[in-house]
């Protein structure tokens, strides 16, 4: 049985989000609700605007025009000491699972820690930096020491994972966690995203290709579309969606209405 949410009250909205580089009209009119403890899968083709939706979640894009309400906080229109409040509150795990160059492995997992608790001994800091390196499958000792450029794709991603959730924060945004990862790994990584929500009833917005992984993980599919939200449905409802564009995607079928110029 599904959870209920309560869609009514929802962690984080989106409020007809528009966003243009240059001439480019990236998101036109994105309207999309985040239920407190849910996890919404977002679909869509390449280029089509994932990343740029949850960059405003975290407030590391400004909307062209729109508002981005998070934990009752209107994060396109905030001083940024409310931003900063509100931001740490956030894990990302940024799509390249970029890290800080000049910093080892060790050094770039605690950085959260370092800025906003500094409460914490080095003692805490390393035993909670080991164990978030264990817990996404990594060789948490022999990885701590090794600079980012010595990492493989997927480790550095893990690594990136664990320093996404190391304040335990109310709100994950996974944008491709588990791209480039074989399939046991995938499926570590997959489960490690359920768990977090279960035991700490994380929100999650998650962005992936992986349809295996999005049914076994998503309350909400959102379908984005030409700059639009074209279908958002519970996990059981999107599957049989009659939506042309979305059955297309499902299928991965080169034909339908979805055309592609290339
Ligand atoms: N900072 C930026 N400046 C200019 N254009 C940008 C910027 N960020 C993104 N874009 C453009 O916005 C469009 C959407 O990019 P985005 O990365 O959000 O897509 P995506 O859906 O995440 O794609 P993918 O599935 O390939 O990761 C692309 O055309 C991209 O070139
Ligand atoms: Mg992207």
């Amino acid at each position: 049985m599904r959870p209920i949410f309560d869609e009514k009250n929802p962690l984080i909205e989106i409020k007809h989000l528009q966003k243009v580089f240059g001439t480019k009209e990236v998101l036109k009119d994105v309207n999309l609700i985040f239920p407190k403890g849910s996890t919404t899968v977002i679909l869509g083709l390449s280029g089509g605007g994932k990343s740029t939706i949850i960059k405003h979640i975290v407030g590391l894009m400004k909307p062209t025009n729109g508002n981005i309400h998070v934990d009752g906080t209107d994060i396109s229109n905030c001083s940024e000491e409310e931003l900063r409040a509100v931001r740490k509150n956030i894990g990302y795990l940024f799509q390249d699972g970029a890290m800080f160059d000049s910093m080892n492995i060790f050094d770039n997992v605690a950085f959260p820690l370092r800025e906003h608790r500094k409460d914490l001994s080095e003692k805490e800091i390393e035993e909670l930096v080991l164990k978030m390196l264990s817990m996404t499958g990594l060789d948490a000792k022999r990885v701590a020491k090794l600079a980012p450029n010595e990492l493989s794709g997927g480790m550095r991603k893990r690594a990136g994972l664990a320093r996404a959730i190391i304040m335990e924060p109310k709100i994950i945004l996974y944008d491709e966690p588990t791209s480039g990862l074989d399939p046991i790994t995938s499926d570590l990584i997959t489960q490690l995203i359920l768990k977090l929500q279960k035991e700490l009833g994380v929100t999650s917005v998650l962005i992936t290709h992986d349809m295996k992984e999005s049914f076994k993980s998503a309350d909400y599919l959102a379908f984005l579309f030409e700059g639009e939200i074209i279908e958002w449905a519970d996990n059981e409802s999107f599957k049989n969606s009659k939506n042309p564009y979305v059955q297309q995607f499902l299928d991965g079928s080169g034909v339908g209405p979805i055309q592609f110029n290339g």
